[in-house]
């Protein structure tokens, strides 16, 4: 399985995203491959923001070596799934997509709400992993074989 977890900046949501469904899929006994990517330029070839990392730290896992990528429309040949943060992650992932193979790929990482941005607010960065958290520990049960 190969998955993709997509936000707007590539430094504070998904990021964590990455590192939480490594970290999940590993304790699971899965072999699933992760990564991450953005919808925004400004910050690629930069780690995550150290907030994230700090978080991420905070819980035991390790996002320092991740490096900051923009989205490619390759990455539907790639991923199996990919993973949106919010409602304008879903549409500027949607309006890439050359066919519905590529879109039915495209799915929110929590069904019924958004992972919002904590870019501007630094006691949301604990909240949003508790987040995406939930999200990964969901999609695991829907997706894990057998
Ligand atoms: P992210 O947060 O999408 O969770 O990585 C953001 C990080 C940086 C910016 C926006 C969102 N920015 O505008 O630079």
């Amino acid at each position: 399985m190969k998955i993709l977890m997509v936000c707007l900046g590539n430094i504070c949501r998904s990021p964590l995203a990455e590192g939480i469904m490594q970290h999940l899929a590993k304790e699971n006994g899965l072999d699933w491959e992760v990564d991450s990517a953005g919808t925004g330029n400004w910050h690629v070839g930069q780690g995550p923001d150290h907030r994230s990392t700090r978080t991420a730290h905070n819980h035991g896992i390790n996002i320092s070596g991740q490096v900051c990528r923009l989205f490619r429309v390759s990455d539907f040949d790639t991923f199996d799934h990919i993973f949106v943060m919010d409602k304008n992650n879903l549409s500027d992932i949607l309006a890439k997509a050359r066919n519905k193979e590529d879109a039915k790929k495209v799915k929110l990482l929590l069904d019924d709400k958004i992972v919002p941005d904590p870019y501007y607010d630094d006691e949301q960065f604990e909240p949003v992993f508790k987040m995406i958290e939930e999200g990964c520990k969901e999609t695991i049960k829907q997706l894990r074989p057998g």
